[in-house]
């Protein structure tokens, strides 16, 4: 994923500048680069198609100094991984860009620019972007000017931060469709692509809407909206310390979220349960009003977000009797969907910055589906802002890209949302009770999991040299397979699939051999029967099966089956709780590939 650092200062900002990209390695990059303007008033970069570890050495190498500069890390889309292509891409020694996103028209754009004399170094996309704003520049409009007129020219997302040497003490940052925050310091302002890369200079962000473009010196901020109107955007004051930030004893973020989940759900629950009833307050003030409307559920949400709303269906639909829809959110902004009004259309989302989850709530919001819902764990994001209920899951910052307490706090958020909605449709105050007697047990259950660790970390090496493996499981289940295929996919690059397992045999069966790894999760529930048939159909055709099964279920270990006994749980908490060894499956095939 892309990262973008930029910053005006009294002082060199260089040391900031890569601190920041630092801050944004975890996200994955190739190659990284800054751009900025010396004491001598040069626009000087450095590129590297490596580390910011080596881009930081080439820095001190040649001695590149500044008080205005812009920095990215970058995760190729257009052209491939190189130096040439690497970020800030710099348009006649004037004027340099930073970018994440896609600029849908780069190819009309560039073509035209051509024909006008431009000449690209690139295979990127943005290198257009620099060619446009200076082309303006040269038409006589100033830094400012130019930038916002040529966004009303760039199809497709944006973030971008931009230079020139012509304005020293100008950064000017513009967004849509990609998050971009201001940092406000004293003498001295910045911007980044997420707040955590800033959180070693201020504390203090300012949160950029759709189509705002940032005018930034040294002494202020001043935004444009879309139509040009000065505007003027709330400063947060972030609760995120460098601490938070930091990876702490473990060797990597996403082994010190998957750890932090229990914290994260303690967090997430409390306030939210009083001796045994949830509190529907924790939804915001209009929630008793938006709930006692909802006549059906729709959900929108992408990646692992989506499939805790997979999971949820299940629970709104057997448990508090509402229809629910769940739906990929790229796919239902652009699928022209038949309107249910009275519908709760419920967004999730760990960042609340995702560009399709935003993009289809605003197309339910227009087509007039009914109120709307976001559970997010970013309390200043896009999503919270533009919906009409809140339930902020308290993860804390979640750094490894591949989402893992965010997941199991969102389901925790998900079944409190069950129990309220279910309460209108006959869910008995005895059965509530239960269930927030099992959601308060949750923390511990989860961390007894944790424990497995050391067998899963063993487990893994039997997965490294595999190439592609296959996840099943029935019920709430077949979303968290979905899941843990996603994670091993996502994080050890190897092939996974999920199926619901009573669909093995309608096709992939025919793919189980002995080099297809096949995962089940096993909870002991009704379905359980109707699963081992399906896993003795993979022991038939000689598949390697490994089971994560509750303790209380009776399945044989073998030479060809791999057993891993998980803390009995109640079903209903099941989603939650077999996660957690497939996180810790994912995280140790990749440790052991060496994968990024
Ligand atoms: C993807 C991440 O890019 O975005 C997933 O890799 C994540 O882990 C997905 O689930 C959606 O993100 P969010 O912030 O909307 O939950």
């Amino acid at each position: 994923m892309c990262g973008i650092v930029g910053g005006v200062a009294q002082r060199d900002v260089v040391p900031i500048l890569v601190d920041g990209l630092r801050h944004l390695e975890y996200r994955g990059y190739d190659s990284a680069g800054v751009a900025v303007l010396n004491e001598s008033q040069a626009l000087k970069r450095v590129r590297t198609a490596g580390k910011v570890r080596e881009l930081d050495e080439l820095l001190r190498k040649e001695q590149l100094h500044g008080m205005l500069g812009i920095a990215h890390t970058r995760w190729a889309t257009h052209g491939k991984p190189d130096t040439r292509n690497a970020h800030p891409h710099i348009c006649r020694g004037t004027v340099a860009v930073v970018h994440n996103g896609i600029i849908e028209n780069h190819e009309a754009l560039r073509a035209a620019q051509i024909k006008a004399g431009y000449e690209f170094t690139s295979e990127t996309d943005t290198e257009v972007i620099a060619h446009q704003v200076y082309d303006h520049m040269m038409k006589g409009d100033d830094l400012l000017k130019s930038v916002q007129r040529a966004t009303h020219e760039l199809d497709g997302a944006y973030a971008i931060g931009i230079i020139s040497k012509t304005e020293p003490n100008r950064l000017v940052a513009a967004r849509r469709g990609s998050p971009l925050v201001v940092g406000v310091g004293r003498g001295e302002n910045f911007i980044a692509s997420q707040a955590a890369a800033l959180i070693t200079v201020t504390q203090r962000f300012i949160y950029l809407e759709d189509g705002d473009v940032a005018d930034i010196t040294r002494d202020a901020v001043t935004i444009y909206d879309a139509s040009g109107k000065r505007v003027e955007r709330p400063v947060h004051i972030s609760s995120l310390t460098p601490d938070a930030v930091e990876k702490g004893p473990y060797r990597h973020y996403m082994l010190k979220e998957i750890f932090e989940q229990p914290q994260a759900l303690a967090d997430t629950l409390t306030n939210c349960l009083s001796s045994n009833r949830v509190l529907e307050e924790s939804f915001g003030p209009k929630a008793k009003d938006i709930f006692d409307q909802a006549q059906s559920v729709l959900i929108v949400a992408c990646g692992t977000s989506y499939h805790a709303g997979a999971v949820a269906r299940y629970w709104l639909e057997s448990i508090a009797g509402i229809p629910c829809v769940v739906e990929i959110a790229s796919e239902f902004r652009y699928r022209k969907p038949v309107v249910r009004p009275n519908s709760l259309v419920i967004t999730i989302s760990q960042s609340g910055e995702t560009a399709d989850t935003l993009a289809a709530l605003q197309e339910a919001k227009r087509l007039g589906f009914g109120h709307s819902l976001s559970i997010c764990n970013v309390p200043e994001s896009a999503l919270v802002r533009a919906s009409d209920l809140v339930f902020l899951t308290r993860a804390g910052p979640e750094i490894g890209v591949a989402s893992t307490k965010a997941f199991t706090t969102q389901l925790a958020a998900l079944m409190l949302l069950t129990i309220c909605l279910g309460r209108r449709r006959g869910l008995s105050a005895d059965k509530e009770a239960l269930l927030v007697k099992l959601l308060a047990s949750l923390p511990a259950q989860v961390d007894r999991v944790l424990k497995l660790n050391e067998q899963i970390k063993t487990l893994a090496e039997r997965f490294a040299d595999k190439h592609h493996a296959l996840f099943l499981g029935r019920g709430t289940q077949h979303p968290v397979a979905m899941e843990g295929a996603l994670k091993l996919k996502e994080i050890s690059y190897i092939h996974a699939e999920a199926y619901p397992a009573g669909e093995l045999k309608h096709g992939p069966l025919a793919l189980v051999d002995a080099d297809m790894p096949v995962i089940a999760v096993a909870p002991n529930n009704e379905l359980l029967e109707k699963l081992k048939s399906n896993l003795q159909e993979v022991r038939a055709r000689g598949g390697e099966l490994y089971v994560f099964a509750d303790e209380t279920i009776d399945v044989t270990e073998g030479p060809t089956v791999h057993v891993v006994k998980l803390p009995h749980t109640d079903d209903v908490l099941t989603p939650i709780v077999f996660t957690v060894p497939l996180q810790l499956l994912a995280y140790h095939v990749a440790v052991l590939k060496g994968t990024d």
